[in-house]
C-alpha cells in the first residue's frame, strides 16, 4: 500500500514531539511525582524511560516503518508469516486504550480551554477576584465540563477527518517553540521563587524512603504514557516515516526531549505550589490549583496565562490528534472504512465514554471506585495496569517474530558505529529486562494491595 508520508523529514519529528509532549508532561507528571514522594521517584522514571521506553518507542516506530501499517495489521502481518497466534489481539487492545484515553484526556483539554477563557475574559476587564479562577468551580459543573470536552472532541475530529499530518506539523512547528519560550520565561520568574530550591530539593533529592510497592508501576506506566507508546500511536506515525529516517536516532531525540520538558515543568509547578499554602501535591487538580493563582500575582500576568494556556491547549490538541489519527487508521486498515466514517464513528465512541470522567467531579461525586473519582480511576487503573503490558508485548512480539536481518538493516547503520554495539542490547532488553521489570512491578503492587 502505498502512504502519504510527512512533508518533511522534520515533519515527523514535530508530529512525534507533538505527540509525546502534551498534558502527560505538564499535568501528570508533577502530580505522581507529588503522589510518590519526589526525587527518588524521578529517578527512577527518568532510568525507566531511557531502559525501558526508548527501547519500546524505537520497537513500535520500526514496526509502523517496516510493515508499512498500523498496529493492528501490522501484528497480522507478522502473525501469518511465524504463527498461529492472534497476535493483534494485542494491538486491539491498543486502540481500546487510545479511545477511552482520549475520552479523559479531552476532559482534562477541557479544562485547559476553560482557563485560557476566564483569562481572556480576565483581559478584556471582566475583573475576576483573584481565587475565582479555580478549578473546583469547574468540577462541580458537569454540563461545562461535557460542554468543553465535547468542543476538543469536535476540533479534533474535523482535524483528523481532513487528513491529519499536514495540519499537524503546521501547528506543532509554531507551537513547539512557543511553548519552550513561554515555559523558559515562566521557569525564570519561577526560580526567583523562595520556594524554588525546595522544589529542586524535592525533584532532585532521592529519599528512596517516600516509594512504594506501587511507585515502580507507576514509573513503567508514566514512561508510557508520555512516550505515547502501547498505544499503537507510535506504529501508526512510524508507517509514514520516509526510508532515510534512522529510527533509533529519532526515537532518542523525542524521549530527550519529552524527560526534558517533564523535569522542566516540574520544577516550574513544585515551585509554584510549594509557595502556596493550599495546592494538594498529589491531586489531578496540581497543575490547575497552582499556575492560574501564580499567574495572576505576576505583572503581565493575564497575558501570561493566555500564552501558556493556548499553548498548553495546542500541545493536549496535537496529542489527541495523534490518539484519534491512530484508531481511525486502524478502522481504515482493518474495516475498510473511509476517512470521514472512521473518523466520526471513533470521535463519537469517545464522546460518550467521555461523558462519565467528565460527571465523576459533581453528578457522580459519589461513585469512586477504589476511592478515587472516576477520572482518576481511569486514569490510573489504565495507565499502570493496562498500559504497560501492552506496550511491552506489542515490542515483544515483534522483536521476537519480525524478520531478524530487517531488525538489523534499520538498527545498524554505518553513520553511527555505535550501533553494532546496541543492537543485541535492544534486542535482549525487549525480549526479557522489559517484560521482566514489568512483571517485577506488577507484583509489588499486587504485594502492596493486598
Ligand atoms: N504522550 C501524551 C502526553 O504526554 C499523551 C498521549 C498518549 C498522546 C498516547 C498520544 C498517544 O500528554
Amino acid at each position: 500500500m502505498s502512504r502519504r508520508g510527512w512533508t518533511t523529514r522534520f515533519g515527523f519529528y514535530l508530529a512525534a514531539v507533538g505527540s509525546a509532549c502534551g498534558l502527560g508532561n505538564l499535568w501528570r507528571f508533577p502530580y505522581i511525582v507529588g503522589e510518590n514522594g519526589g526525587g527518588a521517584f524521578v529517578l527512577l522514571y527518568v532510568f525507566l524511560a531511557f531502559t525501558v521506553g526508548l527501547p519500546i518507542l524505537i520497537g513500535e516506530l520500526l514496526l509502523g516503518k517496516i510493515a508499512r501499517k498500523s498496529v493492528v495489521p501490522a501484528l497480522q502481518g507478522i502473525e501469518t508469516r511465524e504463527a498461529r497466534i492472534p497476535f493483534h489481539l494485542v494491538g486491539t487492545l491498543g486502540v481500546i486504550l487510545s479511545l477511552v484515553v482520549l475520552s479523559y484526556y479531552a476532559v482534562v483539554s477541557g479544562w485547559v480551554l476553560h482557563f485560557l477563557v476566564q483569562f481572556v475574559v480576565e483581559l478584556f476587564g471582566r475583573h475576576v477576584v483573584q481565587g475565582e479562577i479555580s478549578l473546583s468551580r469547574l468540577l462541580s459543573n458537569g454540563w461545562l465540563q461535557m460542554g468543553l470536552a465535547s468542543v476538543h472532541l469536535l476540533v479534533t475530529i474535523v482535524i483528523v477527518m481532513k487528513g491529519f499530518s499536514e495540519g499537524l506539523e503546521r501547528t506543532v512547528a509554531v507551537v513547539m517553540p512557543a511553548f519552550a519560550l513561554l515555559l523558559a520565561g515562566l521557569f525564570w520568574q519561577a526560580l526567583s521563587l523562595p520556594s524554588a530550591t525546595q522544589a529542586l530539593r524535592f525533584i532532585f533529592y532521592p529519599d528512596f524512603s517516600q516509594l512504594t510497592s506501587g511507585s515502580l508501576l507507576q514509573a513503567l506506566g508514566h514512561v508510557c504514557f508520555t512516550l505515547s507508546v502501547g498505544f499503537g500511536v507510535m506504529v501508526t506515525f512510524g508507517s509514514h516515516l520516509s526510508e532515510d529516517v534512522h529510527v533509533p536516532t529519532a526515537a532518542f531525540r523525542v524521549m530527550v526531549l519529552d524527560t526534558v520538558l517533564s523535569l522542566l515543568s516540574g520544577l516550574l509547578i513544585f515551585s509554584i505550589a510549594l509557595s502556596a499554602s493550599n495546592v494538594p501535591m498529589s491531586d489531578p487538580g496540581l497543575l490547575f490549583e497552582a499556575l492560574p493563582q501564580f499567574l495572576l500575582g505576576l505583572p503581565g500576568g493575564v497575558i501570561f496565562g493566555i500564552a501558556f494556556f493556548l499553548c498548553l491547549y495546542l500541545a493536549a490538541l496535537a496529542a489527541s490528534i495523534g490518539l484519534l489519527e491512530s484508531v481511525v487508521a486502524n478502522f481504515m486498515e482493518v474495516q475498510g472504512l473511509r476517512r470521514a466514517r472512521a473518523t466520526w464513528i471513533a470521535g463519537i465512541g469517545a464522546l460518550v465514554v467521555a461523558v462519565f470522567p467528565a460527571v465523576s467531579s459533581n453528578f457522580l461525586l459519589h461513585f469512586r471506585p477504589f476511592g478515587k473519582g472516576i477520572l482518576e480511576f481511569l486514569d490510573s487503573f489504565l495507565i499502570n495496569w493496562y498500559l504497560p503490558p501492552v506496550a511491552i508485548l506489542i515490542a515483544w512480539i515483534f522483536v521476537r517474530n519480525a524478520n531478524q536481518l530487517e531488525l538489523r538493516e534499520n538498527f545498524i547503520t554505518a553513520e553511527q558505529p555505535e550501533t553494532v554495539t546496541l543492537f543485541p542490547y535492544w534486542i535482549f532488553i525487549l525480549r526479557w529486562v522489559a517484560p521482566g521489570v514489568i512483571a517485577l512491578g506488577v507484583l509489588l503492587q499486587v504485594f502492596g494491595v493486598f
